[in-house]
């Protein structure tokens, strides 16, 4: 970390001179252990931070402009914070730009900034680059127009910069987790009454692996906003038969049993996914507390298995590498993380299997599409701060 801070203030220095007086902000990024494609639908979802983040330097320059150097992408791109669309085409500068809008149309006031921005978040993993980048910002304009915005109202808005300036209609959990994530535990996140429980998770004995599958399909944002579009369809089927049931969150697998031959596919899909997910996500959460590895590893499994047939969000490259995970030994269980068509997998991993788990792995993946994967083990991180 110490090397990285370093890095990120000479950058910060040649393209703003020097790096006095800089405040740098931190957001990590997330992998989610289970509840996936719940969120949306006031459901529950099991994740952690991990220690892959986004690092912002910055310093106000008393203007009205956010400047912003960003390391990984080498290049500097600025708006003015009076604009109500950017001019820029820089792709990455969307995060910042609709970050700072959300508080402004919350009615704070912002000062501008210089920033450096850099991340080792893998982008369009599945390990929600974006929320971090969000969030970093949000601490970063708050820090330096003394905003005093509390943790929860900052998630919301930063969710809403993702969906109105990033264009994918997401749920709350990456920016939840960003903000709220405590070290060495999960965070049980209730997304309808937004309150959430810290379950320990930590141990030796058994370690979360990360791999990535190195593909990337451009299908994620667009098919993302079917599939919630489609919930929301089936949310009301039930809501219109079933007194009380505001969201698939309300029902239980036997409704969709009950009602479900006069729900047209593949809505009644989506649903038996996110109904069986938030199921299995509550159990997850139990089996955690109770440190049964055993049926953690059965319910990850189980929900790949919900996320490739019924919510249809996985493909090829992910199957294969939740596929290979099942086969080594010392693995309780394994399926995509993240909003799926691509990034990664989490699997559950005895800890003196883990090293060769990740070279077989590696090796098998490898050779069966000549893609070269990223395997590293995580741990639960803490959530955003102010270095
Ligand atoms: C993306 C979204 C989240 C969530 C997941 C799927 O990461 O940003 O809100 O919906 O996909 O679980």
């Amino acid at each position: 970390m110490q090397q990285r801070i370093a890095q990120l203030r000479a950058a910060f220095s040649k393209a703003f001179g020097n790096a006095r007086n800089t405040t740098i902000t931190k957001a990590p990024g997330r992998v989610n252990i289970i509840g996936e494609h719940t969120d949306y639908t006031d459901g529950y979802v099991l994740p952690i931070a991990i220690d892959r983040s986004v690092l912002v330097a910055m310093r106000p320059n008393g203007s009205s402009t956010v400047n912003i150097h960003s390391v990984n992408y080498d290049q500097s791109a600025s708006f003015d914070l009076s604009a109500e669309a950017l001019c820029e085409n820089a792709q990455w500068l969307r995060y910042p730009f609709g970050t700072a809008k959300v508080l402004q149309a919350r009615g704070h006031v912002l000062e501008g900034i210089d920033a450096a921005v850099e991340g080792n978040v893998p982008l369009g993993g599945g390990l929600s680059s974006s929320a971090a980048i969000e969030v970093a910002f949000a601490l970063a304009y708050c820090a330096a127009s003394k905003l005093d915005v509390d943790r929860l109202t900052l998630a919301q808005l930063c969710r809403t910069a993702e969906s109105q300036y990033a264009g994918v209609n997401c749920g709350i959990m990456d920016q939840y987790v960003a903000l709220f994530a405590e070290k060495d535990h999960a965070l049980f996140l209730d997304c309808r009454n937004l309150t959430h429980e810290q379950v320990p998770c930590r141990t030796d004995a058994v370690k979360l692996v990360v791999s990535d599958t190195g593909v990337r399909h451009s299908l994620a944002g667009s098919e993302y906003n079917t599939r919630r579009a489609q919930c929301e369809r089936g949310a009301a089927f039930f809501a219109r038969r079933i007194d009380g049931v505001r969201n698939l969150r309300d029902l239980a697998s036997e409704d969709v049993n009950t009602f479900g031959q006069d729900l047209e596919s593949p809505v009644l899909e989506r649903c038996r996914h996110v109904i069986t997910e938030n199921a299995r996500t509550m159990a997850a959460a139990q089996a955690l507390r109770q440190k049964n590895v055993y049926q953690l590893g059965v319910l990850m499994s189980a929900s790949h298995e919900s996320l490739k047939n019924d919510y249809e969000v996985t493909c090829k490259e992910l199957d294969l590498m939740v596929d290979i995970a099942h086969e080594l030994p010392g693995v309780f269980g394994s399926r995509m993380t993240g909003g799926g068509f691509g990034g990664c997998t989490i699997s559950l991993v005895a800890g003196e299997k883990v090293d060769d788990f990740g070279k077989a792995l590696a090796k098998k993946y490898e050779a069966a599409t000549g893609i070269s994967p990223h395997i590293y083990v995580v741990a639960a991180e803490n959530g955003a701060e102010i270095l």
